[in-house]
């Protein structure tokens, strides 16, 4: 069982280093999907005090809010709307540094001002999105990029 208090030192690529291992420990063990996914989004939020961090899942078409720690959401996406929905249509990550200048951008809260989405893909499909968003402008970069991507990656097996 991981600790309750996650401290993270040094850089950003540092920070995913020391909590990804983390995460695996806590989802290594469970098979539900839900109190997976609640962990992981517990975890990064404790670990980098993300203003919203979560999961939305394709149910019936849609993107269906799932587990996420933050501000109340939006609760359903359709397909290729906002960057959640566009991440989903394109299964590619996306990068907003300014969520103002993404064409079709949800506004959950005013104070969202850059995110990043990445699709997670089990069976060459998409199966859901992990969002993650800011309330400062330019707050992810290729670091994040590549952590998440693995992140979702490897979870995509215990879902
Ligand atoms: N901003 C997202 C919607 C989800 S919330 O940010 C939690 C979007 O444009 O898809």
């Amino acid at each position: 069982m991981a600790e309750a208090n996650i401290l993270l030192t040094g850089t950003k690529s540092e920070k995913y280093t020391q909590l990804l291992p983390l995460i695996r420990s806590l989802v290594e063990g469970e098979k539900d999907s839900i109190a997976n996914l609640a962990n992981v989004s517990a975890a990064l939020k404790q670990g980098f005090n993300f203003f919203w961090v979560g999961f939305y899942l394709v149910k019936d078409n849609e993107l269906v809010l799932g587990p996420f720690q933050g501000p109340i959401a939006c609760t359903r996406i359709q397909h290729g709307r906002g960057v959640c929905g566009t991440a989903w249509k394109e299964a590619t990550t996306i990068l907003v540094p300014n969520v103002d200048e993404f064409p079709g951008h949800i506004a959950c809260s005013s104070d969202s001002k850059s995110e990043i989405v990445i699709p997670i893909i089990k069976n060459e499909q998409v199966i859901g999105v992990l969002d993650v968003d800011s309330d400062q402008l330019n707050d992810f970069d290729e670091t994040d990029k590549q952590y998440l991507t693995q992140l979702c990656q490897w979870l995509s097996d215990y879902l």
